[in-house]
């Protein structure tokens, strides 16, 4: 196994059986609003939907780190392949590169939860950081009352790390964090055993 961090940037899009998940682009602004005004999407985040001027200085931004190199932040568009709605979206950061840690984060427009969209996005970011980044460790965070987010940190084969308590206050009251994680010789046995 590598021992060091591959900085190349990652080949875009990935595509998974029913997405392609690809950079945004500063257009999409209209269509990452629209999803993310459902007050069911925050239900478990201690952020609150953000306005159309948040999410246009967001777009900017995501934009403009595109083309940072090395690049180590991935904001990206989970889209449909048969209609190019996009659908969600997925994150990979390599947050230390000396010592290969990554984190993932994913999430879906409500009106297409639980049709495994969440896990797809999740399994593709998970698969380029080890894969493509050759990072040790890949963690992911949610809240502890996040069922579907806990259950694709399982799904993926990650182990429960810890929970830390009351580590943000946000509208109003104090938000816990789970951390997950899996490590690269965890996630190589489970590839071996999902192709055998
Ligand atoms: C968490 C989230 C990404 C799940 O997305 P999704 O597309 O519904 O997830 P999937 O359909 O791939 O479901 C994966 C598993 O979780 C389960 N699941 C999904 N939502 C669930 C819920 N609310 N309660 C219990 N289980 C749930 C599914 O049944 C499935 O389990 P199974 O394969 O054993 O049947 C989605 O609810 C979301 O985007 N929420 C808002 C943003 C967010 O919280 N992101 C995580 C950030 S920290």
């Amino acid at each position: 196994m590598s021992t060091l961090v591959n900085l190349n940037p990652l080949a875009l899009p990935l595509t998974t059986r029913r997405l392609i998940i690809r950079d945004y682009a500063a257009t999409d602004a209209a269509a990452v609003l629209a999803y993310t005004q459902d007050p069911a999407y925050w239900q478990h985040q201690r952020a609150e939907a953000p306005t159309a001027g948040q999410i246009e200085t967001l777009m900017q931004w995501v934009v403009q780190e595109q083309s940072i190199a090395p690049r180590v932040t991935y904001y990206l568009a989970a889209t449909r392949k048969d209609t190019g709605e996009i659908i969600g979206e997925g994150v990979l950061k390599v947050v230390n590169p000396a010592e290969r840690q990554g984190e993932i984060g994913f999430g879906v427009a409500a009106k297409y939860w639980k049709q495994g969209y969440g896990n797809e996005i999740a399994t593709a970011v998970l698969e380029a950081g080890f894969q493509h980044f050759k990072l040790h460790r890949v963690a992911a965070l949610c809240a502890p009352d996040n069922k579907g987010s806990i259950r694709i940190m399982q799904k993926l084969g990650m182990a429960r790390e810890g929970l830390l308590r009351d580590i943000h206050f946000a509208r109003g009251k104090w938000w816990s964090t789970l951390i997950y994680g899996i490590l690269d010789q965890e996630y190589a046995k489970i590839k071996v055993v999902k192709k055998a």
